[in-house]
């Protein structure tokens, strides 16, 4: 039951961030390249936020030009999710949702920055199925969203708000520049770091792209540009894990048109009907346990990464969410 416990977690949201070693075999590269695109490719209308994405940030995603001899002071944010709808409850279960914040000496004005899923957590976990279409349906683009102001309270009261540096206009200019890019080309939230099993030497098949992984390659490009930045206290992260055998891959939308490989397409498709949308947390609950079971009794995850399927020989203890310690890159 407590798996059971641990997936519900997982499906109720985000995040982290790995310090990974790559090893090879055969000539397959583990952990899988999280692969970049040219630019952010149109949304399909099909995918309809329920809660506006960055609703009061810059529409063109701008970001404000400091001054270069300003100190801006960078923040550590974190907070536990959907606190706003289930009180505390995520908090004690350390799912967190880490930003980072900016002030301004010069101008007294703060900013906060986060990454996060353009359509919630769901849509990024797990497809549609849509009339008329063969291939499962995603709506799991992630994007970085600034926008002006720091709730101090939100982050204080049951997370963190702790001042971790300071760092010129110039610096915080360079940063922009680089987020802007990124933001343009890391355009798929992924969910899952899929490993070979909870023991320390592990490999690392698939890594998550998601809110912490962002603010650690933020701070690593700050560390990068000559920042000093530190931490009073211990940073922990959740990690949301799947435990799998080596990998298979299987290949992209194709599976779902070429009828040799019609089997494996019906495959794939019901295992992710078990996961289809669902409007009420009782019916995801529901939907869940029949999975959970699934995994555990057919030991297969149909894995999606890079736009393409994957097929995971599931281990005990096959999900699990981790509260672990990262420390400042
Ligand atoms: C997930 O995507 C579906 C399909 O676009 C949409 O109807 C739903 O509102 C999305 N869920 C959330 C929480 O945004
Ligand atoms: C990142 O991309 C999203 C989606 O295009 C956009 O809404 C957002 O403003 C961008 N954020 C930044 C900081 O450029
Ligand atoms: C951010 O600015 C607001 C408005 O001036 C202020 O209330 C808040 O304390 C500031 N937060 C931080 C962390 O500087
Ligand atoms: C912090 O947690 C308490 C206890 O659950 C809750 O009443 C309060 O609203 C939370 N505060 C914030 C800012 O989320
Ligand atoms: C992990 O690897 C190290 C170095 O190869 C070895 O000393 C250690 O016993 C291994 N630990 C486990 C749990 O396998
Ligand atoms: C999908 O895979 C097939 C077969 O490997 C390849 O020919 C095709 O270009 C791929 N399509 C996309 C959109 O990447």
């Amino acid at each position: 039951m407590n798996y059971f416990v641990y997936f519900i977690q997982a499906v109720l949201h985000c995040w982290i961030v790995g310090l990974v070693v790559s090893s090879v075999s055969g000539n397959q590269v583990w952990p899988v390249p999280y692969n970049r695109v040219d630019r952010r490719p149109d949304v399909d209308p099909f995918c309809q936020a329920l809660y506006p994405f960055c609703p009061t940030g810059d529409r063109d995603g701008r970001i404000p030009v400091m001054t270069d001899s300003d100190i801006i002071s960078v923040f550590r944010l974190q907070t536990p999710v959907w606190e706003f709808k289930y009180g505390d409850v995520m908090g004690k279960f350390h799912i967190m949702h880490d930003a980072i914040g900016f002030g301004s000496v010069k101008t007294g004005t703060n900013f906060t920055m986060e990454w996060y899923e353009l359509f919630q957590l769901g849509n990024c976990t797990f497809p549609h199925e849509r009339a008329g279409m063969s291939a499962p349906f995603w709506c799991n683009q992630g994007a970085a969203c600034l926008y002006e102001g720091i709730d101090d309270i939100h982050w204080k009261q049951n997370g963190t708000l702790e001042k971790i540096g300071e760092i010129s206009g110039e610096m915080f200019n360079e940063m922009a520049r680089w987020v802007q890019e990124d933001n343009a080309t890391g355009v798929y939230y992924e969910t899952w770091t899929v490993k070979s099993d909870a023991g320390p030497n592990a490999t690392t098949w698939f890594e998550s792209y998601d809110c912490s992984q962002f603010v650690h390659r933020t701070y690593k490009k700050l560390l990068d540009m000559g920042a000093e930045l530190s931490s009073q206290t211990p940073t922990y992260y959740t990690k949301i894990y799947l435990y799998s055998g080596e990998p298979v891959h299987l290949g992209n939308d194709s599976i779902f048109q070429q009828s040799s490989m019609k089997d494996l397409a019906t495959d794939i498709k019901k295992f992710y009907h078990s996961f289809r949308s669902h409007q009420s947390v009782i019916e995801m609950i529901e939907s869940l346990l029949e999975a959970f079971e699934k995994m555990v009794l057919e030991k297969t995850f149909y894995f999606y990464y890079n736009s393409e399927y994957w097929k995971l020989p599931m281990k005990y203890p096959y999900i699990k969410i981790i509260y672990e310690e990262i420390p400042l890159p």
